[in-house]
């Protein structure tokens, strides 16, 4: 009962962590195309102090959407802010964080291997990681390296490396993207939340006090908002990555992950340039290939190989090593406490469920992202011994399409 609703829970969150994540995403993404997209305005609005101006077709009807240079000669009555849609994201995916990987840290959040063994400890050093991540970033804005594009660069691909490479000492290989792409999510929502929502605000005192308003603080707002622009392809990718353990329990997963951050935050730049009407599709060209290459490599490099002169398994032997090792979780009926139904909806009691999800059990064994949080205590020789049945089989070329 308290399991089922541990689950469900874990469901809701999730679903409104996504339904709240489209509508930032989604506010962020039409706000970006409109900025790119305005126009010179005509005469009459310019002398109104109007900056550009464009118009829309949706939903039935026709809008005329207008850009002042910094206000209008009268300030609307009610005017529209954008920022609850960051908070409830960057809150409901906390709560997430909570509910997955703090409260279940010995399972999901530390490694066995890992160098933080205790699950309090491990809690700690996620806290500790993400709010270093983001104090890191604000000393960088405030050095004024901003403005020197090919230093940011190169200080950024460092810090990026640093940070994954830290987060899969630390952490399960599962939790290292996340925390990676949570550390960059929290850095965005600090970004809206101390670096473009007060300075907005400011701007309307200024607007409504009758001064000048403060153009460096907008210039930073800006700066920031940029920032975010280019991350939020990256961040998507850490979230939905986490289903994936062909990559985030590759041996360089933390390299893997900073190349795909930097073809991401990359291909972003295209759609930045077509809204204003520049048209690079190279750019995008070379960042899908960059994107292909590296999954053709992780293909090659993930083909079952099956050593000369590896002992023969037989299926006996295996399905003891399963038995112990897998089925008390990846059964029907789930021995282990806290599963209600086989997780991922994977039983593995027989042969025949080894054939369908062969080629997914060798990648979730040999990332050793299986057994979860090694909770069964596998040995290494029991790992080999199924690795190697699993090999087999692979090689015999028995998988079902189920896998
Ligand atoms: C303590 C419980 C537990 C044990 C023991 C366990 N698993 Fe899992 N397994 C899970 C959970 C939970 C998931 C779903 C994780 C996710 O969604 O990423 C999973 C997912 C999987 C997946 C799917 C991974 C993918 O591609 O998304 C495979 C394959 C798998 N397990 C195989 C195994 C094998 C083989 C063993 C035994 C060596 C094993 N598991 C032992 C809990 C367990």
């Amino acid at each position: 009962m308290i399991a089922t609703l541990w689950d469900l829970l874990e469901l809701t969150l999730r679903w409104l962590h996504v339904i709240t994540g489209v509508a930032w995403i989604g506010a962020s993404f039409y706000f970006i195309w409109l900025d790119n997209s305005l126009q010179d305005p005509p005469e009459w609005k310019a002398q109104q102090g109007v900056k550009g101006d464009l118009w829309a077709f949706h939903g039935g009807g026709i809008y005329e959407v207008a850009k002042y240079r910094s206000a209008p000669a009268q300030m609307p009555g009610h005017l529209h802010w954008f920022y609850w849609e960051a908070y409830s994201t960057w809150i409901t995916g906390m709560a997430l964080l909570m509910v997955l990987y703090y409260f279940q840290a010995d399972t999901y959040l530390v490694a066995a291997d890992g160098l933080v063994r205790q699950p309090w400890a491990a809690v700690a050093t996620s806290l500790a990681y993400i709010l270093s991540g983001v104090v890191v970033y604000e000393l960088l804005l405030r050095s004024g390296i901003s403005g020197r594009i090919p230093l940011l660069l190169g200080v950024a691909l460092l810090l990026a490396l640093v940070y994954s490479y830290l987060a899969h000492m630390l952490f399960s290989a599962r939790a290292a993207y996340l925390h990676v792409g949570i550390l960059i999510a929290t850095i965005m929502v600090a970004n809206v939340f101390i670096g473009i929502i007060p300075p907005q605000r400011a701007m309307v005192r200024a607007l409504e006090a009758g001064r000048e308003p403060d153009a460096a603080a907008m210039g930073r707002a800006k700066l920031r908002s940029t920032h975010n622009n280019y991350l939020t392809l990256p961040v998507l990718f850490c979230m939905v990555s986490n289903h994936y353990p062909v990559l985030y329990g590759h041996r360089f997963a933390w390299l893997l992950l900073v190349y795909i951050i930097f073809v991401a935050a990359a291909a972003r730049q295209y759609f930045n340039l077509r809204h204003k009407g520049i048209h690079r599709p190279l750019i995008l060209v070379t960042c899908a290939a960059l994107y292909i290459l590296l999954a053709l490599g992780v293909a090659w490099d993930s083909r079952p190989a099956l050593a000369a002169g590896a002992p023969r398994v037989s299926d006996a032997e295996a399905l003891a090593v399963a038995a112990e090792h897998c089925a008390g979780c990846h059964s029907a009926q789930p021995s282990q406490p806290g599963f209600v139904a086989p997780p991922a909806g994977i039983v593995l009691e027989s042969a025949a469920d080894f054939h369908s999800y062969a080629n997914r059990a060798l990648v979730a064994v040999s990332s050793q992202y299986m057994p979860l949080g090694n909770l069964t205590g596998m040995e290494t020789q029991e790992r080999e011994l199924l690795l190697n049945w699993l090999r087999q089989m692979s090689a015999g070329g028995a998988v079902s399409s189920n896998d």
